[in-house]
This record gives structure tokens, sequence and C-alpha cells, in this order.
């Protein structure tokens, strides 16, 4: 019975000590949108760039600056980094260590494998964000383009509702955001209200 009792307590605070989130949301930023009020000059990539892998719970509050016993070191990190996690605007590792700071802390994991994580949840969908939407038509130019068509071309890849979101003028497409459990299969977003008009701009390039 002791120990019955014993093996019932070490798995309960075992999965207690991990379960400080419900699941993670991955953003994917369109750096041409986000460079539209921005001297992005020399960094503009034609492709979805990770913002960052948020631990996230069902409600709020959501989990942020927690307390880590790991010590971030970018020497530490995947090269892939710079290609598919840049700063777009700023210094690389600046923002690598905020993300790391404000949301990879409330991972449980190492910044290692914090970082390897999101580059192999990124690659996850197989393809960049960019030509799921390319598939189902949506490409970057002039048109506008039904927000309801975005999420339909990224849900018909993954099965599952992303979330879409806008800058703050909700005219240009400036995230995509993939959800996932704990085992990494694709969740449906928590519900959310949209920071996008019905229709919206997808920018092929920003005007400097
Ligand atoms: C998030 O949810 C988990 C349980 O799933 C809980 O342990 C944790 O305290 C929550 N975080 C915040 C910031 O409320
Ligand atoms: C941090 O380390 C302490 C001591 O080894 C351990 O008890 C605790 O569970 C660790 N916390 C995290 C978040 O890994």
């Amino acid at each position: 019975m002791n120990s019955l009792l014993f093996l019932f307590l070490s798995f309960f605070f075992l999965h207690s000590s991990l379960a400080n989130f419900d699941f993670y949301m991955l953003s994917h930023t369109w750096p041409p949108s986000f460079c539209l009020k921005k001297n992005c000059k020399g960094r503009l990539l034609g492709k979805f760039t990770i913002h960052g892998l948020w631990p996230q719970n069902n409600s709020s509050p959501q989990p942020a600056g927690c307390t880590s016993n790991y010590t971030f070191k970018a020497e530490d990190l995947p090269a892939k980094l710079k290609t598919d996690w840049p700063a777009i605007i700023g210094d690389d590792t600046d923002l690598w260590k905020y993300e790391w700071n404000e949301h990879g802390t409330c991972s449980m994991l190492t910044p290692n494998e914090y970082f390897k994580h999101s580059l192999a949840l990124y690659g996850k969908p197989g393809k960049n964000i960019k030509d799921i939407l390319a598939k189902a038509k949506i490409k970057a130019g002039e048109e506008l383009v039904k927000r309801t068509d975005i999420e339909a071309a990224i849900k018909n890849h993954i099965k599952k509702e992303p979330q879409i979101v806008c800058d703050p003028t909700k005219e240009y497409l400036l995230e995509i955001r993939i959800c996932y459990d704990k085992s990494d299969n694709y969740k449906d977003c928590a519900s959310y209200t949209t920071s996008c008009n019905e229709e919206v701009r997808y920018p092929y390039r920003i005007k400097l």
C-alpha cells in the first residue's frame, strides 16, 4: 500500500512539474509586412520566418518570463537559426535571448533543446507557409486576399485551425500561428479575436 501510494505520488508530482503550460504556439512572420514601417534594408526574406515558439495555456494568464535552471548561451544554439529565425531587423542574438527569456524559460527545456524544437516544428508542415498558400493560389502581390481563404489554405494542409494575425492597421498579413500539443501534433489554436480585416494585403515587397 505504501509503495503504491509512493508510485502514485511520484507520478503525480512528476506530471505536475512538467505541466506548466498546455500547448505550444509557433509564430511565423511575413517579413515584408513586418518591415512596412521599419527600415529592414538588406534583411528582406522571401519566406515566413520564426518569430517565436510560445508555451501557451488554454486560458489567461499566459506563461511568460519563467524561472529556468539553464543559462542562455548564443554559442550553444543551432546554426540554422540564422536562416529560419533571423531578427529581420536588429541583432539575431538579441531576439533569440529575448524569446528565450520571455517564452523559452517556460518550456522546461534547455536553450539548445528549445531552439532545436522550434526548428523542428517550423519544418513540420514540410513546406514554408508561403508555399502552402501558393498551393491554394494565394501569392504575395498587389491583390487583396480574403482572410478566410488564408485560414482555409492552412487548415487544408494541417487539418487544424491556425491564427491569422495582422499589423495594427488590420490591413497587412503579419503572422500565421500554428499550434501543437505536447506530442508535436497539430492542434486548433485557442479561440481568439482576429486582428485582420475581412480582406488583407499580402505584400510581395515593401516600398522603401
Ligand atoms: C498554465 O497552466 C498550467 C496547468 O496546465 C499551470 O500549472 C500554470 O500555472 C499555468 N500558468 C499560468 C501563468 O497561469
Ligand atoms: C531546477 O533544478 C532543481 C534542483 O536540481 C530541481 O529540483 C528543479 O526541478 C529544476 N527546475 C526545472 C524547471 O527544471
